[in-house]
């Protein structure tokens, strides 16, 4: 498989409608692009600076302090108390691990790739570098003979959707029928809102009551670009089955993928503090919770959503004509066709703006049904 094959990058074909965006009174609305726009904490650019002496390689596997703070993380906020610091491994934002775990795998032609049918897109992207097949499904009894990788997203993006223990249960149970690696990117979990996400844990795969004290072939994949306004820092880890991590501590070895070391003394920090989390996961509660009425308002139905970091929204018409009214009125979304085929008539809004910009798409809301 050459790379050549690869798609042109998706968020290109918004351009126009940036533009178009962009000359509305008022200035342009982005809720496109899940890109954070709070200050990363203090404590963790102190943390940084402190750390900016790095004459030496870095450790791929992490520093000792990085993967104890990755393992008592698990522990204190996931609820996953039985891993070792030989069960963790940094990784440089968790779009490198999404977009090369099939080839470091050993994937080729002829293996099936299995994602959500509204997806990150990487993961299919993922499969073609590797020269692999993708397969959209969230029924584990449609996961085909040839599946080698799974990947569940939860909560999800685009679409907010969260997989309780039961649903990540069967999805563990079919994956090792297929003897598939199996893999949840979690980036959203600290971001639940509704029904009993607003109070309960997003469960991880590894939890105990999914896994069962077999974390063989399955992994967790976990991001602090959102919940740590750290997405500038590239700052990830994967965790679980202690095979699967060796063998990626290998190949990142060889290829030189290994996270720089001011960089793992500032996840140290971050991982240590909650706080910041809870503020920061406060702030997108508020602007969530004036967003969202004001969609409903203005006659977009809101499917799932109930956690994360966007909102999954359609209003009965062509996704791209969709962006398109949304554009003229100055606020630029995403179109479902970016997480599949499955959803052509969705769009996604991040609530990643600021109070000022998300009470300003508000205000143009209220006149969404107006003709222009
Ligand atoms: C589901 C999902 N996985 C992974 C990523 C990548 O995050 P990062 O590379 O910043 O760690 C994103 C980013 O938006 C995402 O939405």
């Amino acid at each position: 498989m050459a790379l050549a094959q690869l798609p042109d990058y998706p968020w290109d074909l918004m351009v126009p409608y940036v533009e178009r965006a962009r000359a509305h009174d008022g200035g342009i609305v982005d809720l496109s692009i899940g890109s954070p726009v709070d200050p990363t904490p203090e404590l963790i650019r102190a943390a940084l600076a402190e750390a900016t002496d790095a004459h030496a390689y870095p450790q791929t596997i992490g520093t000792p302090a990085l993967r104890e703070a990755i393992v008592d993380w698990f522990a204190r906020r996931r609820g996953v108390d039985d891993l070792t610091p030989a069960n963790v491994l940094p990784t440089i934002g968790s779009k490198e691990l999404v977009a090369w775990l099939p080839f470091m795998l050993g994937l080729g032609e002829g293996d099936v790739v299995v994602q959500p049918r509204a997806a990150y897109p990487t993961y299919a992207i993922g499969a073609s570098i590797a020269g692999a097949t993708s397969f959209a499904s969230d029924d584990p009894a449609e996961w085909p003979d040839e599946t080698k990788l799974v990947w569940l997203n939860s909560p999800g993006n685009p679409d907010g959707r969260v997989l309780d223990v039961s649903e990540l249960r069967a999805a563990v149970a079919r994956a090792r029928e297929l003897g598939a690696v199996i893999a949840s990117d979690e980036c959203y979990a600290e971001l639940g809102w509704d029904g009993r996400w607003a109070d309960e844990r997003v469960p991880s795969i590894l939890d105990p009551r999914v896994i069962e004290g077999n974390r063989h072939n399955v992994l967790a994949v976990y991001s602090l670009s959102k919940q740590s306004n750290l997405a500038g820092y590239r700052a990830a880890f994967v965790a679980g089955c202690r095979t699967v991590i060796d063998k990626l501590v290998t190949v990142r070895k060889h290829a030189g993928l290994m996270l720089p070391a001011p960089l793992q003394a500032a996840m140290v920090a971050a991982l240590g503090d909650d706080a910041h989390v809870a503020a920061q996961r406060e702030l997108y509660r508020q602007r969530r919770a004036v967003l969202k009425p004001a969609l409903e308002a203005a006659g977009f139905r809101i499917d799932h959503s109930e956690a994360g970091l966007y909102l999954w929204v359609t209003e009965g018409r062509d996704a791209w004509e969709t962006v398109g009214r949304f554009a003229d009125r100055g606020i630029v979304v995403g179109p479902g066709v970016f997480y599949g085929d499955s959803y052509p008539q969705h769009v996604r809004l991040s609530l990643t703006a600021t109070d000022e910009r998300i009470a300003e798409a508000v205000v143009r809301l209220e006149k969404f049904g107006d003709s222009l």
